[in-house]
């Protein structure tokens, strides 16, 4: 079988030494695609491959249709906005992820994101602590309870909502439970956020929920960019001139943001979140065997599209 790992944004050399070494390793071939520049790229060196590896790159129709041996697709990460799911399952293509691989690597940012915001964006001047302030989780996943306990160490009180986690699962008692997500913003210095991009959660931070944040509030972003109402978040750092905003995905009026709040909003000029060595080895190497294992038992672990 041949496998294509797709990349725009290329793993460590070392992810892709190691997923060389599963995939041939196990008889099947590998190609590389790296640093595309258009999607006509991606459909032409997908065109023969059984099986897909990419990470933010878009895995449209267009891809599958094209890709006429296509088996099976893995995002190496953990949100699969990117892929469409109703293509892969309309051609028999079973869709993966691979959570909690790098989860690591965004908690850290996260915390860092809020040590940035809070100094600054390290210009001259006076900033404040993460020490004694509480911090609002939304989303309690794989890269949410990294946030927690990395907080923890940082002397912050820590409070989260999700919906989806009985509050029996919370082992932790210093850990607070907002009952809901209005109560998490206005009880919290700073939030950030875990949630996935999905029909549900689109636009879904906007005004109502910013400004209800307490003074000097910081929302710290490295999920994704349309969970964000950006007409929202304008008019709440316009009305409140102390809120900030930090993201690891920038807004699609940036531009506008920084220009018009300077150091109150900071965007990474291309998501890093789980740009670490430690986090492509991790992510693109559990790619490669759960594609490895696919081929030889069937198992589908991790399908996405079911
Ligand atoms: C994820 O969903 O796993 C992260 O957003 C990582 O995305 P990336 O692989 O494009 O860095």
């Amino acid at each position: 079988m041949k496998v294509l790992v797709a990349t725009d944004k290329p793993f460590a050399k070392a992810a892709v030494d190691g997923i060389r070494e599963i995939v041939e390793g196990a008889g099947h071939s590998l190609a590389l695609l790296e640093k595309y520049t258009s999607p006509e790229e991606l459909y032409a060196a997908a065109a023969d491959a059984d099986a897909l590896i990419v990470r933010s790159d878009k895995v449209t129709k267009e891809v599958v249709e094209c890709a006429k041996n296509l088996k099976i697709v893995v995002r190496a990460g953990a949100g699969y906005d990117n892929l469409d799911l109703e293509a892969c399952t309309a051609k028999g293509v079973v869709a993966m992820n691979t959570p909690g691989q790098n989860s690591n690597a965004v908690a850290e940012l996260a915390l860092g994101m809020m040590v940035y915001i809070s100094r600054n964006c390290f210009t001259p001047g006076t900033g404040s602590e993460l020490k004694g302030k509480r911090v609002g989780i939304h989303a309690y996943g794989n890269v949410g309870k990294l946030v927690a306990s990395l907080a923890k160490g940082f002397g912050m009180e820590v409070m989260i909502f999700d919906p989806f986690v009985k509050a029996h699962e919370i082992t932790d008692p210093s850990i607070k439970i907002a009952a809901t997500v209005e109560e998490l913003y206005s009880s919290c210095q700073f939030v950030s956020l875990h949630i996935p991009a999905n029909a549900q959660t689109k636009g879904s931070i906007g005004y109502e929920l910013l400004s209800k944040m307490p003074k000097g509030g910081a929302l710290v972003n490295t999920a994704r960019k349309e969970v964000i109402d950006e007409a929202g978040l304008m008019k709440a750092l316009t009305e409140r001139s102390d809120l900030k905003y930090i993201t690891d995905i920038a807004a699609d009026n940036q531009a506008e943001l920084s220009e018009k709040f300077g150091t109150r909003v900071f965007a990474s000029p291309k998501k890093m979140g789980a740009e670490t060595a430690e986090a492509n080895i991790n992510a693109g190497l559990a790619s490669a065997r759960q594609i490895v294992k696919f081929f030889a038992t069937g198992d589908k672990t991790f399908q996405v599209n079911k």
